[in-house]
């Protein structure tokens, strides 16, 4: 009788445990089923998630075409701007060198008209012969004797004194001179070139007969005002005709300033 009992209780027990599992458990179908349903679950987050990755990243180009848009526009105001600056700058810059051109020219004009004014105080130079129309000898005389050489071929800037057979220069520079002497043997023929009363360089000539013949020159530095002028030589002579043997020359080789006075 207490076996019984105790299999009855037994019996019971597994009924309930059976109950249970059939009740509370799932079968293999829903199971499937559920694991299905919660993969497609899974894929629809999936999609919905990738969905909405693509709209925001949609919405950010959108955004970033837009800022491009504005930027661009932007741009083009700014390129416009730059273009006028530019044509006016072009323009401004066409007028000033026009005008700089017209200042050029005034310039250059004016510096021409300066140059030819220097150019006329430094055309300096004369050449002279002894003797206009007459011919003989000018000598001896017991003293030295300042020539004058009448018979003037050139005297560009008058600044040689036929009268008087004295140069005065005009300006500071540098001169040349030269002197040529001709006669007959047997008085020699002696003549210097003299500046500011300083006997420089001498064209001499001695035989005992026939022509003489020499010639001198020098370049000098002249202050303006400095003279220069030919003497003839104590106990000689010269002499000259229509041929004009006897000739005395100085031009001007070039103007100097102080400065180059200075350096000398
Ligand atoms: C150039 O000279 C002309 C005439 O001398 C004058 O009318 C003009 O204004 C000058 N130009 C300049 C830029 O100085
Ligand atoms: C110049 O003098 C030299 C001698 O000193 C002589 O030989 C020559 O013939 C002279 N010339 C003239 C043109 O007198
Ligand atoms: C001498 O000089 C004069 C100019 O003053 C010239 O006319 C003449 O022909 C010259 N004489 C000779 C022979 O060269």
């Amino acid at each position: 009788m207490k076996g019984l009992v105790c299999l009855l209780l037994l019996l019971e027990t597994f009924v309930c445990v059976v109950q249970h599992q059939v009740d509370g458990g799932l079968n293999e179908n829903e199971i499937s089923q559920q694991l299905r349903a919660e993969s497609e679950h899974q894929r629809t987050d999936r999609h919905r998630y990738r969905a909405e990755n693509e709209h925001q990243r949609i919405t950010e180009q959108k955004v970033n075409i837009r800022e491009l848009t504005a930027t661009v526009t932007e741009q083009k105001t700014i390129n416009r701007e730059l273009t006028a600056n530019i044509r006016a700058l072009e323009t401004r810059l066409r007028e000033e060198m026009n005008k700089k051109n017209d200042e050029m020219s005034n310039l250059t004009l004016s510096q021409v008209e300066e140059l030819r004014k220097e150019n006329r105080d430094r055309e300096i130079a004369f050449s002279a012969s002894l003797m206009q129309s007459s011919s003989g000898h000018i000598g001896p005389f017991t003293s030295d004797f300042t020539l004058n050489y009448r018979n003037v071929f050139t005297n560009i800037g008058n600044a040689y004194n036929p009268v008087t057979g004295v140069f005065t220069a005009p300006l500071k520079g540098a001169y040349m001179f030269r002197v040529s002497v001709f006669s007959h043997g047997p008085t020699p023929s002696a003549a210097s070139i003299y500046k500011n009363g300083e006997r420089l360089v001498m064209a001499y000539a001695h035989q005992p007969q026939r022509e003489l013949n020499s010639s001198n020159g020098v370049v000098l530095i002249l202050e303006v005002g400095d003279v220069v002028y030919v003497r003839l030589w104590a106990n000689t002579r010269i002499y000259d005709n229509q041929y004009n043997h006897s000739t005395f020359s100085g031009f001007l080789l070039f103007p100097l300033r102080e400065q180059e006075l200075c350096r000398m």
